[in-house]
């Protein structure tokens, strides 16, 4: 039986076993998939794990993903621009990283129908996921992308990467097209986002990369001016069902018992 494996810190909340123990028995195959709890200076004798055959793939989370990329062997074009690995496999015995956050969320706006090739987007946070979206953002040729962290050193050295993104102040909000939480106020049903959007004018795109709860305020805000809402949900689906085609070698289906899944 083949191994897969979560691993980050914290790690309870991952949904990610569910996910891929779900296709798992749907597609027949022998393999489990569990989640692990670690601290940084155990990651090394996971990558080894993968090395020795004994674990076939593992997924990153936070806070790891950029920790984890010493111990490669290789890195994906994704992993390297964006340095943060989600998706790690053996191939051709070298231990790889890839990174399938992007995919999940170019795959979860495409799903939307929202066309966003010349738009002007506002990135809230600046933490681990924000690269990914970044450079999927990059790939769908908006025209602007604007960060605003609490911290703004932390947006500061993303333009180290990222040459074409503009720095604003937290609290700061101009005109967009499209605004994404990425940052983690939310994952708590009271947490607010001190930010005045009541002079947003509608049908703008508010995203929020958080689906658990599966509407944060933010979100609510964002509705409530009359403004397309999409949560974190389909980009979660669609970075697990990239990892799984790397792993096994086909494509899962997203139908209606995952959307109830992950629900709970
Ligand atoms: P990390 O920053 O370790 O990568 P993360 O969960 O990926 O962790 O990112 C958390 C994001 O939420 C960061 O952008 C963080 O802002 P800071 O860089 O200033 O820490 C943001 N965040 C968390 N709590 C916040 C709060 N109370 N107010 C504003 N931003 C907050």
């Amino acid at each position: 039986m083949k191994k897969f494996i979560v691993i980050g810190n914290p790690i309870e909340h991952s949904l990610s076993p569910l996910l891929h123990n779900y296709w798992i028995k749907k597609n027949n195959i022998d393999a489990i998939y569990d989640k692990q709890k670690l601290n940084e200076d155990e990651l090394e004798q996971y990558i080894l794990q993968i090395k020795e055959k004994k674990i076939s793939g593992i997924n990153v989370t936070v806070p790891f993903k950029k920790a984890i990329i010493p111990f490669l062997d290789e890195l994906s074009i994704e992993a390297e621009s964006t340095q943060s690995v989600n998706t790690i496999y053996l191939r051709n015995n070298k231990v790889m990283g890839h990174n399938t956050d992007i995919f999940g969320f170019e795959m979860s706006i495409q799903k939307s129908k929202y066309n966003l090739k010349d738009k002007e987007v506002l990135i809230l946070g600046a933490g681990g996921v924000v690269p990914s979206i970044i450079f999927a953002l990059n790939k769908m040729k908006i025209s602007k992308i604007k960060i605003s962290n609490r911290t703004k050193d932390k947006a500061e050295n993303l333009k180290t990467i990222f040459k074409n993104i503009e720095i604003i102040e937290w609290g700061e909000a101009p005109n967009f097209d499209m605004i994404i939480n990425a940052t983690s106020l939310g994952l708590k049903k009271e947490d607010k986002i001190d930010l005045d959007l009541s002079s947003t004018s509608k049908n703008k795109f508010f995203y929020d990369v958080i689906y658990n709860p599966i509407e944060t305020n933010f979100l609510k805000i964002g509705k409530s001016l009359g403004n397309i809402t999409l949560n974190g949900k389909s980009m979660f689906i669609y970075q697990a069902l990239s990892a799984f085609n790397i792993w096994h070698g086909l494509k899962p289906d997203v139908d209606e018992n995952i959307i109830k899944l992950l629900d709970q």
